[in-house]
């Protein structure tokens, strides 16, 4: 059964919006997160990143006493976050690169760059029994380089599908692209996960990559929810108010 995991950092940017320095606030992405699991997901994705922009430490201690199914930390290949996770022990770490300015994660790991210290990384998790994915782009010298890596899942990014959905050359390109990584991935050994972009619209399109174990999708969920359940809100506030009318 093709999994699904969701990434609740946008929660916490809302937030963060507007209780930024505070210990709490709402939306509450621990709230979410159970909210996510009592409707299905199959686990939680939070991304704890360098300067904090979203998630932060405290909320990723609550997650760990509070997910019931599974924790999927992202996070740099940074020591001191390294250090942190080894503590907290989400089921699985997936190393993601990390740029300042950027809005989300923009690009793939360069694994074939950068073997050596991944491996360090990888084996350290491992060892305090976490599993480890690697954050690519689906090209082969990629694919190639995590199998080196000894990582145990691959997580396609799926933001150039995403990108290119709406030309139909360019989705079947990139849809291409897509299972030829994962093929080759499955060859190797590698389990296979994807996520990035991915919404309501192009989803049923990437069911024809192979091999997928399961796909971590934050925006487009969360953007749904607004949507779906704004007039709830609504009502709930106006129900508050009548009394005021005698
Ligand atoms: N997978 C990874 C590794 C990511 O960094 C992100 C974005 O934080 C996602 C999945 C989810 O992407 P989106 O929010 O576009 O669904």
């Amino acid at each position: 059964m093709l999994k699904l995991g969701v990434n609740i950092d946008h929660v916490a940017t809302l937030r963060e919006a507007r209780y930024r320095g505070l210990d709490a606030g709402e939306p509450d992405p621990v709230d979410a997160a159970r909210r996510c699991e009592a409707a299905g997901a199959h686990g939680i994705t939070a991304h704890l990143r360098k300067d904090r922009r979203h998630i932060q430490d405290r909320d990723v201690w609550r997650l760990r006493e509070t997910i019931r199914t599974r924790l999927n930390l992202e996070m740099a290949n940074s020591p001191p976050i390294v250090d942190l996770v080894l503590e907290l022990k989400p089921e699985i770490v997936c190393l993601v690169p990390e740029r300042r300015q950027e809005v989300t994660t923009e690009g793939g790991l360069d694994v074939a760059g950068q073997c050596s210290a991944l491996a360090r990384t990888r084996r350290r998790l491992n060892k305090a029994g976490i599993e480890v994915s690697l954050f690519i782009t689906p090209d082969l010298h990629q694919v190639a380089a995590a199998a080196r890596v000894g990582s145990q899942f691959v997580e396609l990014h799926t933001g150039r599908f995403a990108k290119h959905f709406e030309n139909l050359a360019g989705r079947k390109r990139e849809l291409r692209r897509l299972i030829t990584a994962a093929r080759r991935a499955h060859q190797l050994g590698l389990r296979v996960n994807a996520g990035h972009g991915l919404n309501y619209r192009n989803l049923p399109a990437l069911l024809e990559v192979p091999h997928l174990v399961e796909l971590n999708i934050g925006h487009a969920i969360i953007s749904r929810s607004v949507v779906v359940g704004l007039a709830r809100a609504v009502r709930d506030m106006l129900a508050l108010m009548r009394p005021y009318d005698g």
